[in-house]
């Protein structure tokens, strides 16, 4: 992998290395990597593109994007026609959607957490009411969930693989998902954005599970096992009952996505460079993550090791929010405090680590002589 030097990340990337982070600093925070972007990505893009895309382009996405994430979905046991998919600038529109899209249903959404900070915030802006079920250890807690269930639920929401925490959710526990929305008629919000970088076993989408193609709003994206946020592109698999609703709201935001966001799903999906540049990114995160979360037990904290992603989320026991300005303040390290994530994430950081050897080894030093004060 090429890391980009850090002058250069600073011009480049500047919502990472954003300018509150002093010259010395480092950024641990948001998750973007730090690596050179796979080969190839602007030809590919300048090849495709034409003067014809001047006008409004199909409001679902163009058939080159369509098709490639219905190979990829196909490829996932996943039984979807082209009306399925709907072609998006990000995943963070597709949350945005889901959410507004079950607001118009009274209940509440069981939200498993830690979880990604937008997913449950777009949920409580759109005016949807949460129940919490905590993952502990690498297992949530499935008496919780059953517990959270009545005729008042709405949805059951996940992120998986999880942003922060690294849970990839096996068999057992989807079924019990599937299950109860099966039994209580609900939507299942998955967003699988990580699902390309699991470390220990392959991630099962929720949408292959029998009783579940139609209730599903699935998320999938490349920004981060790709190496290609800036470029904006996703994909949302939608369920036969939501499909219009959810290409509704999302039609209202957009009218038709760019054309850019539906030839960079082609290129990352299909093009061999993009699959060589993932491979290694993957080899390169599972090091470390492993590395990070070692260290941090190696000091008496505790730390999981994560089986995806490319967080690790010590449990620093004392108040995140606090310590993260501090450290920032005094060692000019950034990270995301842990509650960020949801009741669950407090007391913990997300130290990202898709960042150099150097720069990373740096960094975790810098936080654990900050805890050590
Ligand atoms: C779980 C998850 N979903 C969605 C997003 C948004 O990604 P994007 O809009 O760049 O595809 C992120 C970004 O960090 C994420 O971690």
């Amino acid at each position: 992998m090429n890391v980009i030097n850090l002058e250069e990340l600073k011009k480049i990337s500047p919502f990472k290395w954003h300018n509150k982070i002093p010259p010395n600093g480092i950024s641990l925070g948001v998750a973007d990597v730090d690596f050179q972007g796979p080969d190839g990505i602007i030809d590919y893009i300048t090849q495709n593109l034409k003067e014809s895309h001047c006008y409004y382009q199909n409001q679902s996405g163009m058939p080159i994007g369509i098709q490639a994430a219905k190979k990829y979905l196909i490829g996932k046991n996943i039984d979807v026609n082209d009306s399925n998919i709907q072609i998006i600038p990000g995943t963070m529109i597709g949350i945005y959607a889901a959410m507004k899209f079950i607001s118009q249903y009274n209940g509440t959404i069981s939200m498993i957490g830690p979880i990604y900070e937008p997913i449950h915030k777009h949920a409580a802006q759109c005016g949807n009411r949460i129940n919490w079920i905590p993952i502990i250890n690498g297992t949530f807690d499935e008496e919780a969930l059953k517990l959270s269930i009545s005729d008042n639920t709405k949805m059951i929401s996940i992120c998986s693989p999880t942003n922060p925490i690294g849970h990839v959710y096996n068999m057992n526990q989807l079924k019990v998902i599937r299950d109860l929305c099966v039994d209580y008629n609900l939507i299942c919000f998955s967003d699988e954005l990580y699902e390309p970088l699991t470390y220990n076993q392959e991630n099962i989408p929720i949408a292959s599970l029998d009783g579940m193609t139609e209730r599903v709003i699935s998320l999938y994206g490349f920004s981060k096992a790709y190496g290609l946020a800036g470029f904006r592109s996703g994909f949302m698999f939608l369920g036969d009952i939501i499909t219009e609703k959810i290409k509704d709201i999302i039609n209202l935001q957009l009218v038709s996505p760019s054309p850019i966001a539906s030839i960079v799903c082609d290129y990352a999906l299909n093009d061999l460079r993009a699959k060589e540049w993932r491979r290694k990114f993957k080899q390169k995160m599972k090091e470390n993550t492993s590395f990070a979360a070692q260290l941090f037990r190696k000091n008496g904290i505790n730390c999981n090791i994560p089986d995806s992603c490319f967080f690790v989320f010590p449990n620093i026991e004392t108040d995140d929010i606090v310590f993260s300005e501090e450290l920032l303040l005094h060692k000019g390290v950034q990270v995301i405090p842990g509650s960020s994530f949801g009741p669950m994430g407090q007391n913990h950081l997300r130290i990202n680590c898709a960042t150099s050897t150097e720069i990373l080894e740096e960094g975790l030093s810098r936080i654990i002589d900050h805890l050590n004060l």
